[in-house]
């Protein structure tokens, strides 16, 4: 049987684009209060994120035979929490541009994407529904940040408790190089 014991290269990929900009985009969505000139390159990441994060889902469903099993053992608190952070990340990808979106178009403006294309506007202009849209924004974006908090801190309990290095399994690597880090670690 084949041993997986690393994500396919596209789920790889797709994570480290995916980290670069959400981060990205969370920085630059608090420094809009200081400077409202980034908006415009607020909202157009944000829509590239959509469209990413969607093709990432999609990837992740295709590829869902192909994962490497999780070093936590199932039925443990580890790998339920795991699981929950995970799908909580996933949701909060997509939840937290569409919550842009609509708060855009609630304010009486459309989603503009670099100036190539526009999102179709979904909701008409209200002030109310646009204050409750920011509200959720905001607050979705906070809960983003607290999840990468805990992921990260995940990855860092592997490491000083278990001595299990876990961040080759999601690194975009040619197979090639990893075998060879594997046979010298198994040598010495
Ligand atoms: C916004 C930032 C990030 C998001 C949204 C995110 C999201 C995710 C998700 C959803 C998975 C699960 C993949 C799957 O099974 O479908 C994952 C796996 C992983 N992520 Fe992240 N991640 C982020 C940043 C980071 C960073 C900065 C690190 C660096 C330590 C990291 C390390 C890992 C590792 C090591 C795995 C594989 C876990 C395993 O062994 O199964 N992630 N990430
Ligand atoms: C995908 C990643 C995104 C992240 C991580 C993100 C994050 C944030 C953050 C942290 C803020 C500041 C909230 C505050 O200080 O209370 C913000 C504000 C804002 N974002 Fe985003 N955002 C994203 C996508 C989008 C998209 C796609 C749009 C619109 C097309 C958008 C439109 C806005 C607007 C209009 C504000 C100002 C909200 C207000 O004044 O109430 N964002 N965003």
């Amino acid at each position: 049987m084949k041993h997986i014991y690393r994500y396919p290269f596209s789920i790889s990929m797709l994570h480290w684009l995916l980290a670069v900009a959400l981060i990205g985009n969370l920085i630059i969505g608090w420094m809009l209060d200081d400077n409202e000139d980034l908006l415009a390159l607020h909202k157009s990441i944000g829509i590239v994120v959509l469209g990413l994060a969607l093709v990432r889902v999609l990837n992740r469903l295709r590829m869902r035979n192909l994962l490497p099993p999780s070093t936590n053992a199932a039925g443990t608190p580890a790998y339920l929490a795991e699981k929950v952070v995970h799908y909580s990340l996933y949701v909060l990808m997509l939840a937290i541009p569409l919550l842009g979106w609509l708060k855009t178009n609630a304010a009486g403006h459309v989603a503009s994407c670099f100036g190539l294309f526009s999102l179709p506007t979904l909701v008409s202009k209200s002030h109310e529904l646009s204050h409750w849209l920011g509200q959720l924004h905001s607050l979705t974006a906070y809960g983003l940040a607290v999840l990468v908090g805990l992921h990260l801190l995940g990855a860092l309990a592997h490491r000083l408790l278990k001595s299990e290095n876990i961040l080759p399994r999601i690194l975009p690597l040619p197979t090639r190089v990893l075998q060879h880090r594997r046979v010298a670690r198994d040598r010495d």
